[in-house]
């Protein structure tokens, strides 16, 4: 399999003012992320609000550029790309946002918003775009009349897979999800997640999906990334993360997630205190403060990515904890 996504310590800072008579600061938003994914495959990036998640979205998409790190789609540099060439990747990464309203044109008819990447992109003539547009409002579960229909006519499931086949229609090599079902009732979740799955499986397409919620994710991932303050602390298999988490943080995500069976025999990990701030991040491992493992060690030097038990992880305690 060839791989669709390639990124190598990717990081993203931004610098933000505190005010008028203190000197700017720095949020490393994003810090050296690295992975590759698979045409067909998904990698689900997990962790808690201001993590990084959504800064990694939008390096992916090319949104934004990364302050340093090298990406690659579908074999090709993104890094030091000419417009012209960032405009032919930019058709090969779609988005999927939270809030499906806020993509879509409230004034367009829903059939014109689905035809338009085609009318931009291609050179089918109308008869060809409207018949594709039609294959691809059937495939996501609308009917044809829904055509000349304007987005608030719909409820947010079918707004959010009018955006999804969107995203689709050029055949995009990866798709870029950002909490697509956050905002959804949890009645409808599940169909939308399923619909994510059904055209993967039909367009081969690579699907990075962020959530903050495991429970979610693990019905969709090949893989997972568990992100803390903006850099990875565990990314592995995702049957591999499920069975065995290894990071304290992601066993408390994990832990956090209800479940049908709980198991009685795991112990549950608990977490105290808030997220740090980012723009004073703590020193050593930026879990330490919170974690019921921490010692002079992990105050003091931050553990890089090891690879240990069939997934890498970022902790010094690991085979204390394995
Ligand atoms: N344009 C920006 N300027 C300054 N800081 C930013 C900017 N965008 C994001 N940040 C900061 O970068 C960090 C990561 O933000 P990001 O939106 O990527 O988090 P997230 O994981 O998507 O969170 P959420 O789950 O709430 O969507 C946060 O501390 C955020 O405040
Ligand atoms: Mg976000």
């Amino acid at each position: 399999m060839s791989n669709v996504l390639e990124a190598h310590e990717l990081t993203r800072h931004y610098n933000v003012s505190r005010g008028l008579f203190k000197p700017a600061a720095t949020v490393q938003a994003l810090n050296g992320v690295s992975f590759n994914l698979e045409a067909g495959k998904t990698l689900a990036v997990v962790g808690e609000s201001g993590c990084g998640k959504s800064t990694l979205a939008r390096a992916l998409t090319l949104i934004e550029q990364p302050s340093s790190g090298s990406l690659q789609i579908a074999g090709r540099e993104v890094t030091g790309a000419s417009k012209a060439e960032r405009r032919q990747l930019r058709r090969d990464v779609q988005m999927v946002f939270q809030n499906p309203y806020a993509s879509l044109n409230p004034r367009q008819k829903v059939g014109d918003q689905l035809a338009e990447p085609l009318l931009i992109n291609t050179r089918l003539s109308a008869a060809e775009r409207r018949e594709k547009v039609q294959a691809m409002m059937q495939q996501v579960g609308l009917r044809p009349e829904h055509y000349h229909r304007y987005p608030h006519m719909f409820s947010g499931g079918q707004r959010q897979r009018i955006a999804l086949a969107r995203a689709m229609m050029l055949q995009p090599k990866v798709l870029v999800a950002d909490e697509p079902t956050s905002a959804l009732d949890v009645s409808i979740q599940a169909q939308v997640l399923n619909l994510f799955m059904d055209l993967q499986e039909q367009f081969g397409t690579g699907y990075v999906f962020i959530s903050h919620n495991l429970a979610v994710v693990r019905h969709v991932a090949d893989d997972v990334l568990v992100m803390y303050l903006g850099r990875p602390v565990e990314m592995g298999p995702a049957e591999v993360l499920y069975e065995r988490p290894l990071h304290p943080y992601t066993q408390v995500l994990l832990s956090a997630t209800p479940t049908i069976h709980p198991d009685p025999d795991k112990p549950r990990v608990r977490v105290s205190g808030e997220l740090p701030n980012p723009l004073d991040p703590p020193s050593g491992c930026a879990f330490h403060k919170r974690c019921p493992y921490a010692d002079q060690r992990c105050r003091e030097e931050r553990p890089e990515l090891r690879l240990i038990a069939a997934r890498q992880v970022a902790c010094h305690h690991v085979e204390r904890l394995e």
